[in-house]
């Protein structure tokens, strides 16, 4: 009896060991990423404040998920509490109290938008600038046109933190928090994207589906836990069947052939429904392209 008690108080003790030393491993691995300096060289890009920049740049702001994710005011957002990654806010990029500094240049956005990194060349926390990074110059400048003047907004959020939890899955790189290590830093981008119906300009608007729908457009499991898996969109999933009217109901209602209405939080259709006629009818072209 002594014996087993013993052994069982020696085993859980190096147990808790173990663990303070995973969690140890997991706040250093964080720490460090959080912590890297990164060396880019932003491209210039000119910025004009046009009308038709503006425009472009608020129609992208709302098919790009700017605003569901910054706000419709984009003065900021609790976007994520959940008990298994901690507490994301997306922060308020107006100049605004508690928004982003005075000097926040047009560069300082680039490099965000581009790069995934703060002014400061650190890393951004979740901000999907592995999509944004794709945007030609035009679109970039237009997205920060729109940014740079955008009426502050006061509203301070929490800062983001990470619970252990969100820290171990990120160490063993199942959530991708560190926004600068999605990007090619290297990657040149196209100066503009003729806004015509095809193949090609259909593949860079689809750029805002392969987070979710994957590289290949091919689907799979989602990547949030207890959320349905993920659709084949190429030619060799149902849109495959499906005619151009009935691909841009689904985009547009998110009622699917069969008349089921899909979740807007499962598949984000109020979001794709803002997408232009010639912009539904170019990521069909090139959904089915995709053998
Ligand atoms: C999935 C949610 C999400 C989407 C979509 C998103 N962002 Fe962000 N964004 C974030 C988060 C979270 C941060 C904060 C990063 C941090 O705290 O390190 C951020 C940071 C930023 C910053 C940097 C602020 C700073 O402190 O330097 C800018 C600028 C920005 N986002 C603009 C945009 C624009 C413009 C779009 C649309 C093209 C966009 N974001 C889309 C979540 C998002
Ligand atoms: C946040 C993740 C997410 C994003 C972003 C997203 N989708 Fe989806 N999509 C889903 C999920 C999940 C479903 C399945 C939902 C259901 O069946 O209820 C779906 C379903 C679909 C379907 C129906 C497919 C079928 O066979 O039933 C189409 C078409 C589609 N998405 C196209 C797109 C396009 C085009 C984009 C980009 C413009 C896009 N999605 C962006 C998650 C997403």
């Amino acid at each position: 009896m002594k014996k087993l008690k013993k052994v069982l108080l020696y085993g859980s003790g190096v147990m808790l060991l173990l663990l303070l030393l995973a969690a140890m491993v997991f706040q250093v691995n964080f720490y460090w990423r959080a912590q890297k300096d990164y060396v880019v060289k932003v491209r210039p890009v000119e910025i004009t404040y046009t009308t038709e920049a503006i425009q472009q740049g608020r129609h992208l702001a709302v098919v790009k998920g700017c605003n569901d994710c910054h706000g419709q005011d984009m003065g900021g957002k609790a976007m994520l509490d959940d008990p298994a990654i901690g507490f994301v806010s997306a922060p308020n990029i107006t100049k605004g109290a508690g928004g982003l500094p005075a000097d926040y240049s047009e560069a300082d956005y680039v490099r965000a938008l581009r790069h995934g990194l703060g002014k400061d060349n650190k890393s951004l926390l979740i901000m999907p600038a592995h999509e944004t990074s794709k945007l030609s110059d035009k679109d970039v400048a237009a997205l920060v046109a729109y940014c740079m003047q955008l009426p502050p907004v006061n509203r301070t959020l929490p800062e983001s933190d990470f619970n252990m939890m969100g820290k171990a899955l990120t160490t063993f790189g199942l959530i991708p928090a560190f926004a600068a290590e999605g990007v090619d830093h290297t990657y040149i981008q196209p100066k503009e994207m003729l806004q015509e119906v095809s193949v090609k300009y259909g593949k860079y608007l689809a750029v805002s589906c392969s987070g979710c729908h994957k590289a290949d457009y091919k689907g799979g499991p989602s990547p949030v836990l207890g959320f349905p898996p993920i659709p084949n969109i190429s030619s060799t999933g149902r849109v495959g069947n499906w005619s151009k009217a009935q691909f841009a109901a689904v985009l547009k209602t998110g009622q699917l052939p069969d008349g089921r209405i899909m979740r807007n939080e499962d598949m984000p259709w109020k979001m794709t429904r803002h997408y232009t006629t010639e912009e539904v009818e170019s990521i069909y072209l090139y959904l089915r392209s995709l053998k």
